[in-house]
């Protein structure tokens, strides 16, 4: 099994996804400054894993708090809260995260030597957690997946494995549950322009569990799925709005287009820390836009010519009507109906 965030001799250690699948390196996370910045440097990537990151950096930053007085430490603590929010704006289990650890030290009486304890506690929570909602949500999807052909050949988009969770994987879950039961052929990954997380994660994760896969270029899924070739899509989302509209890795919203176009269901596998009840619909999600240079550079080669301008938003918003069901770990249900779960 793959863990890309565990508790170890008092730090944290990620599993560091900027060098897979070319080597498999491990970093020491010590202090809120350091996770904060593993975060933005997409170290730890992926929502639910961003939530479980982001929950020990809070602890992290509470245990560097030298004070006995509770209110001063309530203080600094909102100061760490603001420095792991700054990090990604789009996947909101970053402030799932941050928002429970807050009101958990809140309504933590006694001591701050307590209140650091049950953070800890907190924190390890949160991850655990994540790990049995993935594995709920893969037997779920697995009822909702196609009865027919009896083997399923599925198409993902991003990574949502186990490396963008606590393990196992939301969208990449629903995929090893098939597996795991015979009912999948083979999974189909889009490379995932420009990071390349399907190329580079999703591809790796399959590798280490005997999972046929192939790998795709994103403007091949139409084909494919023109051909015959994909049964059911199924995708991760970073935030889901109380309509169901959802915002997922950019070039997820086409994927859903075209497979509307082919009479293809679209799955969408997450968890409730996942969804935004908050927001109405998907267009108050914000979209994070990264580095242009994820687009124009591979390695040390620049692909464009100078005086080009660019634009990477990393995400989009796929309507909720585009998508079949959105999988949980509370069952599967048509978007519209998440507000009343
Ligand atoms: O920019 P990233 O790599 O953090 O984006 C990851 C995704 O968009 C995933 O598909 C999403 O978080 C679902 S994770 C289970």
């Amino acid at each position: 099994m793959i863990y890309p965030v565990v508790w170890q001799n008092n730090s944290v250690c990620l599993i560091d996804q900027t060098r897979l699948p070319n080597e498999y390196a491990v970093v020491e996370i010590n202090s809120s400054q350091e996770m904060a910045r593993a975060i933005k440097t997409m170290i730890v990537r992926g929502a639910p894993a961003i939530g479980v990151a982001a929950g020990y950096g809070m602890y992290l930053g509470a245990r560097e708090i030298e004070t006995s007085d509770r209110q001063e430490f309530l203080y600094h603590l909102d100061k760490v809260a603001e420095l792991l929010g700054s990090t990604r704006p789009t996947a909101v289990n970053l402030f799932w995260a941050i928002n429970r650890m807050l009101k958990t030290a809140q309504n933590t009486p006694g001591t701050v030597e307590d209140i650091k304890q049950v953070l800890w506690q907190t924190a390890q929570a949160i991850n655990n957690e994540d790990l049995q909602t993935c594995q709920a949500m893969g037997d779920h999807g697995l009822k909702v997946l196609p009865k027919s052909p009896a083997k399923l050949t599925l198409l993902t988009h991003c990574n949502a494995g186990a490396l963008a969770t606590a393990g196992y994987g939301t969208a990449l879950g629903v995929v090893r549950s098939a597996w795991r039961e015979g009912r999948l052929e083979r999974l189909y990954a889009d490379e995932t322009r420009p990071r390349l997380q399907g190329a580079k994660l999703t591809a790796w994760e399959c590798v280490q569990e005997g999972i046929p896969v192939t790998v795709i270029t994103d403007n091949m899924a139409a084909h494919c799925m023109q051909r015959g070739l994909i049964h059911a899509v199924v995708v991760g989302a970073d935030r889901i709005a109380a309509n169901g509209d959802t915002a997922n890795k950019i070039g997820t919203y086409s994927l859903a287009i075209v497979a509307k176009a082919h009479n293809i269901p679209f799955f969408v596998a997450a968890p409730f820390s996942t969804i935004d009840l908050a927001l109405s619909d998907g267009s108050q999600i914000p979209i994070e836009e990264r580095n242009p240079e994820e687009i124009y550079q591979v390695g040390d080669t620049i692909l464009t010519p100078s005086g080009v301008e660019f634009y990477n938003p990393a995400f989009d918003v796929t309507p909720a009507e585009l998508i079949t069901a959105i999988i949980t770990e509370k069952g599967a249900f048509p978007p519209g109906e998440l507000g009343g779960v």
